[in-house]
This record gives structure tokens, sequence and C-alpha cells, in this order.
């Protein structure tokens, strides 16, 4: 029997419903009879029949199954229970097709040695364990066995991982190296990423590169678990959807990360154990202290405003408090700033200090500002790219430029201005704060120095026994960042 025949009858095994956005319902399981699992052990078998349209983004009840998507075979008895031996597998393609255009070649790898004999209807008929009508819908499921997945090539053959097109120096043969750092990103971007890390690798003369590769993070579970065994991954980024995934599913998380709820760079040792780290908070910081230094000054009991209380700004929050600077947490939605305010508090205990406010006290708080740092997304390119984030967006933008202005032109002329958006022109914010004479800070030493810090934290003991200094590296990799690209 397979799936389809007792879909109805099994406990917890309904179909789901849609989301809000209407995502396609994702089929995660293949199931199989008894009779079969000595194929399914022994990984004889790479393709299955379903009946019906079960191609991703069906209509179908059941769900679709997803090429790169990961699926479980279960093996399932007479009885209608389950074997507990599980085969986590990848689908790799699935073709939906009326049985009667099915050819022989649709059937290779669904079928072991001693069943490929017979017609055509007879083998399908055996895959299936009952007959089909000419114009029935029919699916042909390829998969291959996550266990099987030992190389970088094989992710993308598996298509668990597409390369980045966009970013420059992204182009490496992902076989020629012993080793390779591979960030995860959600959406094909223009990242520096891999120029920066692959222009320290080449100028240390390491037999590693940066290849960034897209991917869903909706499986960060099971990237991750292949990760593992795949030999030449080193670790490697986490991008924007895979940090608050990726702290639940490594096996240990440094604990500021742990502390910060989110990881964005994992490091992978020689038994395969993976641990995450933030380096987002930290890069940040770095480029505050160097902002303030200029001026003979540090973040020790300084007030920062601290607009946002979103994944980056939890990051940075707890970098800046490391260094005992005293935070001001704005936020539209409060619970949020106060739920950060309690981590903080939590972690750093009672002699943290830290408070929150309201969009509509922004500014009171700014008035006692060292520090303003932008962490929301007004201003960052799309429905939002001509507000200013000290007032509300919820207005009309002229109103929200005329509020922010005001706010600006109250504070002390030393307050530094920083906006952590990244945009190809300069925020709405920044171009205001710098035309009114203030100390600015946008969001490009922040990529630069979390790649700095992650490189760091992969390489530098084995660097500084070469002599080679964190400096150094900080160099290179700044000079690649800011590099433009043909
Ligand atoms: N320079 C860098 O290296 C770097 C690194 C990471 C991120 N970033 C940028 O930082 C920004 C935030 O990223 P994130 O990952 O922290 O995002 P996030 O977790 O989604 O947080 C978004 C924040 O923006 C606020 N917000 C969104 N729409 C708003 C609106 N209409 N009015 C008022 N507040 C609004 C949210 O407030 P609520 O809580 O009320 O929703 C929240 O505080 C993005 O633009 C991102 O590109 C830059």
């Amino acid at each position: 029997m397979t799936e389809e025949k007792i879909f109805m009858h099994a406990p917890g095994d309904r179909p789901a419903s849609k989301s809000r956005e209407q995502k396609p319902i994702r089929a995660t399981e293949l199931w199989f009879r008894e009779s079969e699992k000595t194929d399914i052990a022994d990984h004889r078998v790479h393709a299955t029949v379903r009946a019906g349209d079960r191609s991703w983004g069906t209509d179908d009840a059941k769900g679709g199954y997803r090429a790169g998507g990961f699926a479980v075979i279960k093996i399932q008895k007479e009885d209608g229970t389950f074997d507990r031996d599980e085969y986590p597998v990848v689908v790799t393609d699935v073709r939906a097709m009326p049985c009667a255009d099915v050819t022989e070649d649709d059937l290779v790898g669904a079928l072991s040695e001693e069943q490929r004999t017979g017609t055509l209807r007879e083998k399908l008929e055996r895959l299936y364990g009952t007959s089909f009508e000419p114009q029935s819908k029919i699916s042909i499921v390829r998969f291959e066995y996550v266990d099987q997945l030992k190389a970088i090539d094989d992710l993308i053959r598996a298509r668990i991982t597409k390369r980045a097109t966009l970013p420059p120096d992204n182009n490496e043969e992902v076989s020629a190296f012993e080793s390779y750092t591979m960030p995860l990103i959600g959406e094909n971007y223009p990242a520096k990423t891999a120029a920066m890390w692959n222009a320290a690798y080449r100028a240390f003369d390491m037999p590693s590169r940066n290849v960034m590769m897209v991917a869903d993070p909706d499986d960060t579970e099971n990237i991750l678990r292949v990760l593992r065994g795949v030999d030449a991954y080193a670790g490697g980024g986490m991008g924007v959807g895979f940090k608050d995934e990726g702290v639940r599913f490594v096996d240990d998380v440094d604990p500021l990360a742990k502390a910060m709820g989110a990881i964005n760079f994992v490091v992978k040792n020689a038994e395969g154990k993976l641990t995450g780290y933030n380096t987002d908070g930290i890069g940040y910081r770095q480029s505050v202290r160097e902002k303030l230094s200029e001026h003979g000054e540090a973040l020790r009991d300084a007030r920062v405003v601290l607009l946002g209380a979103g994944g980056t700004a939890n990051a940075i929050a707890f970098a800046l408090m490391e260094d005992g600077a005293q935070i001001t947490i704005v936020n539209r939605t409060i619970e949020k700033a106060q739920k950060l305010a309690d981590r903080l508090t939590d972690y750093f205990g009672d002699g943290a200090s830290v408070e929150v406010v309201g969009e509509d006290d922004i500014a009171q708080a700014a008035h006692h500002a060292r520090v303003i740092i932008n962490t929301t997304t007004k201003g960052a390119s799309g429905s939002f790219e001509n507000y200013m984030p000290l007032a509300p967006a919820g207005t009309d933008v002229e109103e929200n430029n005329a509020a922010s202005e005001n706010i600006l032109s109250s504070l002390d002329p030393k307050t530094l201005v920083s906006d952590i958006v990244l945009r190809q022109d300069t925020t709405p914010f920044l171009a205001a704060a710098r035309q009114k004479g203030f100390l600015v800070l946008d969001g490009v030493p922040m990529v630069i120095n979390q790649a700095i810090e992650a490189f760091w934290i992969l390489y530098g003991a084995s660097l500084v026994s070469r002599g080679i200094t964190k400096d150094a590296v900080g160099d290179v990799m700044r000079a690649a960042a800011t590099r433009k690209t043909p």
C-alpha cells in the first residue's frame, strides 16, 4: 500500500492547510511497502510513482514535492504501522503526466533489477500496487539519499543549494580546493562576502575558497545535517532567514550568540560538529569603537539610542552593552523592545542600563544620546525608502521627514548618527545628518567588520602561528569590499 491510499486514515497526517501567503503545500514523506525495504535500505531505488499531480505548487490536497526539497522514506508494514527505520532523501525531480505518456525511460531507477520484467503497464501496477487508467495523472518522483551526499557538488546536483550568480568573485570550482566556506543566503544579491573571503584566502596562500549559495531557509535543519557530513565544508555565513533558524540546529552556540537568539556564522570542527557564532553585533561595535576613538571616546557609559528591536538590533544591543553602553530601545512594537530589554537584563544582570520607549517619545530619548543607530527598515529600499527613523512611518513622508529633521536639529552636535540600512545611495536619515554636520556612520563598515571577525574565529589561531595579524586580514578584506567590480 502506498501513501495515497491510507492518507485519509493516518492520524496526524491530514492535508496541511495553506498559509496566509498561500505557500504551496509541501509533501515531505514517501511511503513504500515492506517488500521494498531491502531495495530502499541498499539505496537501489531512486525514483517512485505517485498517483495524481504531485509536482510543486499542485492543487492536490496531499501537497507537492519540491525539487531540492527534503523528504523522508517511510516503510509501511502489512498491518498499516510503520517500520522504525526511515531514510532521508532529497527530491531531485518531479514530473506529472497522464499514465499513457509514461515511457520505459521514466521508470529508470524506480524498480529494482528483479522487478524490471513485463509490460510497462505491469511495471506501473507493480510499482503502485493498483492499475491506472491511461488518462490517470501520475507523478514520477526522483530522489537521492541524504547519506550519499558527501561533496559540495552533490548539494548542487541534488538542487539543495544553487551557486549565487550576483556576488562578485563567486565562481570558483567547488571541487578544486580542499576546503570551502559556504555562506547560505535566501535570495541571490550582489554581496561582497565571496570577494572579501577569497581575497584573504589568496593573499595568505590558503587552500580554501568561499562560495555563496542560495537555498531555502525552511530547509535549514536538513541542510546543516547534510553539511556535517560534507568533508570540504569548513563553515560559513548564515544570511537572512537562516540566522534565527540556524541557532536551533547547530550543535553548540557561542554564549553571546545564544543570548542574542541568532547566529550569522557557523564553524565545523574535525568531528563534523557545528558551532554557531554571531559577528553582526561585534562587527558593528568595532565600527562604532573606531568612530568614537577618533574623538578619544569609548562606549563605556555612553548613552546609545537604538531605533528598532529586530534581529540585527538584538545583536547590536548585546555587543554594545558588553562594552558598557547604556541603551535606550525605541520600537514601533513596544513589546518587542521590552523583550529585548528583558533579555539584556537577564544576560548582563541588574547593573545593565536599559530602557524602553515608544516611537512617539523618540525626541526625548534622542536628546541625551551620544550615539543614535537606526536598525529599522525605515529608509531601506522599498515602500519606506523615503522615510526617516526619528518619527513614525504611519504618517505621510513629508510629515515624517519634517518631524525627523526637527529632532535632528535639536540634538547635541557631537551626536554620532548611524544607519545600518544598506543602499546603493545614502539613506535620507544619513543624508540629513551629514547635511547638518553630524558625525555619521553607515552600514558598510559593519559588513566588513563582521566578515573579519568571522574569518578570525575560523582561522585566527593558525594565522597567528604564521605571523599574520588580524589587522593584516582586515586590510585585505577591506580593500576587496571597497574595490569596484568590473
Ligand atoms: N549593514 C549591515 O551589515 C546590516 C546587517 C543586517 C541588517 N541590516 C539592515 O538592517 C535592517 C533591519 O534588519 P533586521 O534583520 O533587523 O530586520 P527585522 O528583524 O525585520 O527588524 C525590522 C525592524 O524595523 C521595524 N520596522 C519595520 N517596518 C516598520 C515601520 N513601518 N515603522 C516602524 N518600524 C518598522 C520593526 O519594528 P516592529 O518590531 O514594530 O515590527 C523592527 O524593529 C534592514 O534594512 C537590513 O537590511 C544591515
